[in-house]
């Protein structure tokens, strides 16, 4: 979705903020732009489509200066085009803003912006900004004080930096229900919507709050509350570097972060298993242990892939832990009148930590009285940072829009869950420690079905072919069916259907013929036979079937056409291996039809409005 990127100090601001935009891709967009403050004003540069287009676009300008903002644009208020791409401005061109989030009450506020002679030159909702800032500042003469009194006339959400060519050598920021990151560096200071465009220039870094702005200059910064209260807050170190967040030699992101499954995993269980005695150890839920030792019930919410995720946890922790679980879209929950209180447990799962639908549907949760415990990839995120109590997944910056290695960390913090919660309730010392000793197989049992990737190669170029495909699955892997078939619908375009096995008959088996080809997920495990008599059901009405199977297992292939094995291992933990064929699968889908897996169209990384 949106992103931001500003720097103020003594470089050339522009190869800065370009290099920010090219990193800040991946949360995807459509358009982008900068502004750079030269010694006779701010110059800007706007461009639809990639940042390359802005950056052409940017050489036959002179965009010389060592202050500026740039933006990428996912639309939302009018459609992409040069004059809605950011950074936008008023109508004396003084005060640039890029703006991530929504104002919901921008309609209201244009209106009376125009009747008092202001002009608008976009249909965006961000634009309003710009002129709130101008009126203020005619009072104020101020900077600071100017935005600050245009943000409390708005309603919505709001992730924005501002320069004025009345300031210069100044960046104001400021964040409501959007990320903002502020980073320090020598005599320089950088503003974004996340660490990543940041990471080359440094790593000590500062997240705005709600209700928080900042004011940077080359030397200083301040941030105050919107109330005008100084807020003193050390900056942190952010871990990760700049080259996890580089390709690595793999031709995609989406293609590394898959095969970075088995680091993944070892990642996500480090420190956290002991195995002898069949025991996790999860420390950020310490403060919360008496309430899951005592909770009555669980809700976990999420959306998309993580929701998927979710879907196997209910199965694991019903199983294993013996506790009652629901799942929930995040996008549901908040609107309808969940049943909650003090004994429920509220699991919000995330990867990014920004998702707004997460996010409210948390805030709805702590409203009524839950524990909400958070299972997020993004350390500092505003999800973390709202939770009671969390687990991190330690996946690593996952960069391509589809999620894939977040995914797996999300099933192995689940099953870290399953242990930590069953052995505090029902689940015997064998049992526990049969399951983590399994978890530690996992990684290298992953990198046997690495061994099939060419295998997959020749069987998607074979499938690209078809407009529609049906993923059939069962039990623990009826959400496998469902994420694959999301793989494949959100990098190529092919309309793919999640199905459960046990359903198609009630409805879907209608569309079966011998255009309309399944994935089925056919291991051995409690639900075999019922599979392969779906799949039977299917060659009976000339449908083509590709089978996820169990090594070993010479039955299958006499009644699907293809087949890809992988290892065995527990039924609970069979989705974690389960799902990487289909990953696979749906990445080299997507390069036979000459796709961008890394950056599938209308989709954004992070979503960040409702
Ligand atoms: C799928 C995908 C999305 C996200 C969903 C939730 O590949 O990326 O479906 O899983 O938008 O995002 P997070 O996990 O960041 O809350």
């Amino acid at each position: 979705m949106c992103g931001i990127i500003g720097y103020v100090g003594k470089k050339e601001a522009l190869p800065i903020i370009l290099d920010g935009l090219h990193r800040l891709e991946y949360r995807g967009y459509d358009s982008a732009g900068v502004a750079v403050q030269s010694s006779v004003g701010i110059k800007t540069a706007r461009a639809v489509g990639k940042v390359a287009a802005l950056a052409e676009r940017c050489e036959g300008k002179s965009l010389a200066g060592t202050a500026g903002i740039g933006h990428t644009r996912w639309a939302t208020h009018g459609k992409p085009s040069e004059k809605n791409t950011h950074p936008h401005t008023d109508c004396t061109k003084s005060f640039f803003i890029a703006h991530n989030g929504i104002i919901e009450n921008f309609q209201e506020l244009k209106e009376q912006l125009s009747k008092i002679g202001h002009t608008f030159k976009s249909e965006t909702d961000s634009e309003v900004i710009a002129h709130l800032i101008e009126d203020a500042y005619k009072k104020t003469l101020n900077l600071e004080q100017a935005v600050q009194s245009a943000l409390r006339k708005l309603r919505g959400t709001y992730g924005l930096a501002v320069i004025s060519s009345l300031e210069p050598e100044r960046i104001i920021a400021a964040r409501m229900g959007s990320p903002i990151v502020i980073g320090f560096g020598e005599g320089e200071n950088f503003v974004a919507s996340d660490a990543s465009p940041l990471l080359s220039y440094t790593r000590t870094m500062l997240y705005l709050e709600d209700g928080e702005m900042a004011t940077l200059t080359p030397q200083a910064h301040t941030v105050r509350t919107l109330n005008d209260k100084i807020v003193m807050r050390s900056a942190e170190m952010i871990e990760w570097d700049a080259n996890k967040i580089q390709k690595g030699g793999f031709s995609h992101f989406t293609l590394k972060e898959i095969m970075e499954g088995p680091k993944v995993i070892e990642n996500t269980l480090r420190g956290r298993l002991i195995a002898e005695g069949g025991l996790a150890r999860l420390g950020g839920l310490q403060t919360i242990s008496e309430k899951l030792r005592t909770a009555k019930r669980i809700i976990i919410i999420a959306c998309g892939t993580a929701f998927h995720a979710a879907q196997v946890g209910e199965y694991m922790l019903e199983e294993y832990a013996g506790i009652p679980v629901e799942v929930e879209f995040a996008s549901e929950f908040r609107y309808r009148k969940p049943i909650i209180n003090s004994e429920t447990i509220v699991i919000a799962i995330s990867q990014s930590g920004e998702t707004a639908d997460t996010l409210e549907a948390i805030r709805e949760a702590k409203r009524k009285g839950a524990t909400v415990l958070g299972i997020v990839n993004i350390v500092g995120s505003t999800i973390a940072r709202e939770v009671d109590a969390g687990v991190y997944n330690h996946a690593g910056p996952e960069v391509s829009v589809l999620s894939t290695k977040a995914y797996i960390s999300q099933l192995v913090v689940l099953a870290l869950l399953t242990i930590h919660i069953g052995r505090e309730r029902q689940m015997s010392l064998s049992v526990g420690r049969r399951i983590a000793k399994e978890l530690q197989e996992l990684p290298k049992k992953m990198e046997k079905i690495f061994e099939s990737a060419k295998n997959i190669k020749s069987l998607a170029k074979k499938y690209a072919k078809y407009e529609h495909m049906l993923y059939l699955g069962r039990k623990y892997n009826f959400a496998t069916a469902f994420e694959g078939a999301l793989k494949v619908k959100e990098a190529s375009y092919i309309h793919a259907e999640g199905c459960g096995a046990g359903e198609m008959k009630h409805g879907f088996i209608a569309m079966i013929d011998k255009e309309f080809p399944t994935v089925a997920m056919a291991l051995q495990d409690s639900v075999y036979d019922k599979m392969l008599s779906n799949i039977q059901e299917i060659k009976a009405r000339s449908g083509r079937v590709f089978a996820i199977a169990t090594e070993g297992d010479k039955k299958v292939a006499k009644f699907a056409d293809d087949v890809v094995f992988i290892p065995q291992t527990l039924e609970m933990l069979s989705p974690i291996l389960a799902v990487i064929p289909l990953q696979l699968f749906a990445y080299y889908l997507t390069l036979e039809r000459n796709l961008d897996p890394d950056r599938p169209r209308n989709l954004a990384k992070s979503v960040t409005v409702e």
